[in-house]
């Protein structure tokens, strides 16, 4: 028998090449290059079947019937928020998060909440068995939803089975590594296995109008396990964050075919599963000590909600050659930058000292407008003198020393408003749409935050 031509995957990142290589070239990871069986099956795509000549596609103009995307309300705001109002139907989310943040139970949550609505929904299991998603069910309390259940990997089985009845409603898959097509023979959970799968299961929902949910493994570096492809083959992909410190659990979009990305959903771990959190803010702020000198309120945006995020800086004297700099929850590079802008545009110096800088709570930031909270936050520390309690933050520098103007500055005093804040600095740029009720000040230059904290350490200290 002809030996069927096989190629060299990368694990990692999908590239193909002729020949095994210790090192992908592509993506430069060691000793991912696996031997995959390649031609036939579902991940061939439709060319291998002998056609001499195309058939005539109509082509149509832009303009014309474009309906609303149909979308399937799981009358929970926080999820409904993230897909951008709800599932579309016939779309493909894939869900990625680090194993045991409790992706499992967000999705038997959620398929509980759209089967007591009368949505048909099935989920299948490839990674435990139909006992423990049940005791899990009990558990939460939704064992009497009309989920329909089954623990199977076998892409052509649960095909099968989908096809037997009338296509379900919602279909999620837990997960897309453990599916197995024996189209291809690849072993489970390689990147053509994987890619040809989630193919096949792709093109049930879009044919059948379904929603499908696929689950995916993240490395350690927090991408999506396997090929990029499967990112490219969805409607949307959705991240399931949090740190195991913590009991809240963040919903983050990062592509959406029929919504807004960076769109947060807040969730908080209990005893009885996931529980929303209606007011985020009021979480992130939690019990905060007001009077210590070195935390700044950022008011930040995650996607169009508006947050109020703690900024933590420590900067202690220090005994190294090369003083110490460490972040958490925000960009280091990004800091650098911050305490270099400070020393050469504003006098500030920090080269005798170490500087941590921590968010609070456990939140990762990656807003340039969280900038003037972090400065105003390395000031204090560096100062002793604690800032104003009821003052917000928010701005971007740059490295000139202005502060330039962000996005939707109006939904972020308002949110601080919301909270008890009556006080902001804010990028001068920003200023014309502010509200009255609200001490705003104006912001041009990083040089004149500087002397305004002074001037008010002044005041305040001698009082
Ligand atoms: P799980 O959904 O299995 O995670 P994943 O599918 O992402 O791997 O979640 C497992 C974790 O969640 C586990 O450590 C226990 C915790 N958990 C609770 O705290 N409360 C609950 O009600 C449930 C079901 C799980
Ligand atoms: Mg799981």
């Amino acid at each position: 028998m002809a030996r069927r031509p096989s190629s060299y995957v990368c694990q990692s990142c999908g590239a193909v090449s002729a020949k095994w290589a210790g090192r992908c070239e592509s993506c430069g990871e060691w000793n991912s290059i696996v031997e995959e069986q390649t031609g036939g099956g579902i991940g061939g795509g439709p060319g291998r079947a002998a056609r001499s000549k195309g058939r005539v596609i109509p082509l149509v103009g832009l303009t014309g019937d474009a309906k609303e995307a149909a979308r399937i309300r799981t009358e929970v705001p926080e999820l409904d928020r993230v897909t951008g109002g709800g599932f579309v139907r016939g779309s493909a989310l894939l869900v990625g998060g680090d194993p045991g943040i409790g992706k499992s139970t967000l999705l038997i949550q959620a398929a509980a909440q759209l089967a007591s609505l009368g949505h048909k929904t099935v989920y299948i299991s490839g990674e435990e068995a139909v006992g423990q998603v049940r005791l899990r069910a009990e558990r939460l309390g939704l064992a009497e939803a009309p989920v329909s259940l089954a623990a199977e990997t076998s892409v052509e089985d649960i095909l099968a089975t989908l096809e037997s009845d009338t296509a379900p409603a919602l279909l999620i898959l837990d997960s897309v590594q453990t599916l197995w097509t024996d189209k291809v023979e690849s072993p489970p959970g390689t990147v053509t296995q994987v890619r040809a799968s989630a193919q096949a299961m792709v093109r049930y929902a879009k044919k059948n109008g379904t929603t499908m949910v696929l689950v995916g493994h993240v490395t350690k570096d927090g991408q999506i396990a396997g090929p990029r492809v499967v990112e490219h083959m969805v409607d949307a992909v959705l991240y399931f964050e949090g740190d195991g410190a913590h009991q809240y659990r963040i919903l983050r979009s990062v592509k959406n075919r029929f919504g807004a990305t960076d769109e947060i959903g807040v969730f908080e771990m209990t005893g009885k599963g996931l529980v929303e959190v209606p007011n985020p803010s009021a979480l992130f702020l939690g019990d905060r000590n007001s009077s210590a000198p070195g935390a700044a309120v950022f008011a930040g945006l995650e996607g169009s909600r508006p947050l109020l995020i703690e900024i933590q800086a420590l900067v202690a004297q220090s005994s190294l050659g090369t003083p110490r700099r460490a972040v958490i929850g925000w960009d280091s590079a990004r800091l650098s930058m911050i305490l270099a802008v400070l020393e050469a545009r504003c006098g500030v110096r920090f080269s005798q000292h170490d500087v941590y800088l921590n968010v609070a709570g456990g939140l990762k930031i990656n807003e340039p407008g969280a900038d003037l909270a972090v400065a105003a936050a390395l000031i204090s520390s560096l100062s002793g003198l604690a800032l104003p309690a009821n003052c917000v933050y928010f701005g971007e520098v740059s490295l000139s020393g202005a502060i330039r103007p962000v996005a939707q500055a109006q939904s972020r005093l308002k949110e601080a408003e919301k909270l008890g804040f009556d006080q902001a600095y804010c990028p001068e740029g920003n200023l014309k749409d502010s509200t009255s009720s609200f001490r705003t000040t104006g912001l041009a230059e990083l040089g004149d935050f500087v002397a305004k904290l002074s001037v008010e350490a002044g005041t305040s200290g001698e009082s």
